[in-house]
């Protein structure tokens, strides 16, 4: 057995219960940190009181899901601990500092956020110094996610695909080549932009809920404009999010091509219940994308304080028509058309839900509230249940990692004997290369390298900047020439 079980579910879904919990509420406070600054800095700058008291109500909700999340990650830890032991002792040969690191940025943000709201009305005569804590959070925040998403693009793209030849070019506990890894930086770019959009379109939802509940027009009135501010805080974000995409699914097609495949072509996890998750979150972004064009376009039209340059709204519409229009020629133009459906259905929906709401987007805010949560659960989901399994990665690793007397402990998903615990004899010369070449490529390139021009090859090797002596050089010539493994 590699791991438990809990009857009657598999231990598969139970992680990824938590990990999509945890990824609804963490991803939803990183962006709220950094609306809650700006909404505070607007109203500071501008004198406009209800944006300040829309940011208190921001903060304290703020407060409740970081809790809620920090919880939550804990049961993730307990969960992965016991069902699946050898994830954590493989993650933390690679990643202990960092994780050290994120659990002391917990503690700093909890208190910090804490703090900010509970101060809000007592450091009223110091409003700068508590705008600049709110500030300081965003970095933190931003850094919380910054590491995690090491980890998270590490079990996408290993990139290095020898967990040992990664290794050698870190420490014990910090392994930068895992760290940033093909994917790390389109992750990176994805989730910063897409936590914020996440996070205003799910505040302009609560704005919408709170309409439905109060009759007061001076209360209507609060929540639509405040409503409308989270809403386009959170289009604005919308921008670059499809050059990202497009983007990253190229690093995927390079790196990670089995992720890629199971994502374009609906393999394997990709499908729940025969629906397709990937192209189901997509199918929800143009829909966001119709809608929000129609919302600007009607609301616009009204004087209203905190707008968007319309050149902007233009942009973000003509990045998704390349994005779907790239997507079309590199898969299949049923995409392009089932996105442009999708984005005319919704604006089509959007239109009716303003006029029978006459003009107020409350509707239309629950509906973008609850579809921004739809996709960053199906993009959370179809993102993990795309790549190979991490668990059945990590029995590559054993031999390297575990010592020598615990190797007849192992735990491999196969019966007992079925592996032969081998130490594998390097010699001098594919430990120069494992130690050397790893710099700029994995060792795959030169494996899958077919002529044999070996001189040559390493001549241009030093020049792009290779360490190697002259007699070193020699050596790994003559090693690669005589075509001998490592
Ligand atoms: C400083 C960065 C760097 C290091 C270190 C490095 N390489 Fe490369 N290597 C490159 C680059 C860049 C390319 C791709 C460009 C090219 O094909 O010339 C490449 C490509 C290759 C290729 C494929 C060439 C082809 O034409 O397909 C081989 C084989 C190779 N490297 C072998 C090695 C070996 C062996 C070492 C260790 C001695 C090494 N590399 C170390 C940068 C490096």
């Amino acid at each position: 057995m590699s791991h438990l079980e809990i009857p009657g579910i598999s231990a598969k879904w139970v992680i990824g219960f938590f990990g999509l919990f945890h990824i609804s509420v963490a991803a939803m406070a990183i962006g709220m940190a950094f609306i809650v600054a700006v909404l505070e800095i607007y109203a500071y700058r501008n004198k406009i009181r209800r944006y300040d008291l829309f940011a208190k109500r921001t903060q304290l909700f703020h407060v409740c899901i970081y809790n809620i999340g920090t919880i939550n990650a804990i049961g993730l830890v307990f969960a992965l601990s016991g069902l699946y032991p050898q994830f954590w002792s493989q993650i933390f040969v690679h990643f202990f500092w960092p994780l050290i690191i994120e659990e002391f940025l917990f503690f700093l943000l909890a208190t910090t956020l804490t703090f900010h709201y509970f101060f809000w009305e007592h450091l009223w005569g110091h409003k700068k110094l508590h705008i600049t804590l709110g500030v300081l959070l965003i970095p933190l925040f931003f850094l919380q996610m910054y590491i995690i998403n090491g980890l998270g693009g590490f079990m996408l793209t290993p990139g290095f695909k020898e967990g040992e030849v990664s290794l050698f070019k870190g420490i014990l506990g910090y392994d930068f080549k895992a760290m940033y890894n093909p994917s790390f930086l389109m992750l990176q770019l994805h989730r910063a932009l897409a936590n914020i959009s996440y996070a205003g379109f799910c505040l302009a939802g609560w704005c919408g809920i709170r309409l439905y509940l109060t009759d007061d027009a001076k209360k209507r009135d609060y929540y639509e404009d405040c409503g409308r501010i989270a809403y386009y805080i959170a289009f604005a974000f919308f921008l670059s999010i499809p050059i990202i995409g497009y983007f990253y699914s190229h690093v995927m097609m390079k790196e990670a091509s089995q992720a890629f495949w199971d994502l374009m072509l609906g393999r394997g996890d990709i499908l729940v219940l025969g629906i397709d998750t990937w192209w189901l979150k997509h199918f929800l972004v143009a829909a966001m994308l119709g809608s929000s064009l129609v919302y600007f376009h009607r609301i616009d039209k009204t004087n209203v304080p905190f707008s968007l340059p319309k050149v902007m709204v233009w942009s973000i519409a003509l990045f998704y028509l390349m994005f779907y229009m790239a997507m079309g020629m590199v898969m299949t133009w049923l995409f392009f058309w089932l996105m442009f459906i999708a984005a005319i259905i919704s604006a089509l929906i959007s239109l009716f839900l303003l006029h029978s709401n006459k003009n107020s987007a409350r509707a239309l805010f629950i509906l973008l509230g609850v579809i921004s949560f739809l996709t960053v659960m199906l993009g959370g989901y179809a993102r993990e249940a795309s790549r190979p399994r991490f668990v059945d990665r990590v029995s590559a690793y054993d031999n390297i990692y575990v010592p020598e007397e615990r190797s007849p402990y192992l735990m491999v998903p196969v019966k007992p004997g079925d592996i032969p615990i081998v130490k594998q004899e390097t010699t001098k010369e594919a430990q120069l290369i494992h130690d050397r070449c790893v710099d700029c490529h994995t060792l795959d390139v030169i494996r899958d390298y077919k002529d044999d021009d070996w001189d040559e090859v390493i001549k241009t090797m030093i020049n792009y900047g290779t360490e190697l002596t002259e007699d070193e050089a020699k050596l790994i010539t003559e090693y690669l020439k005589a075509g001998k493994p490592f």
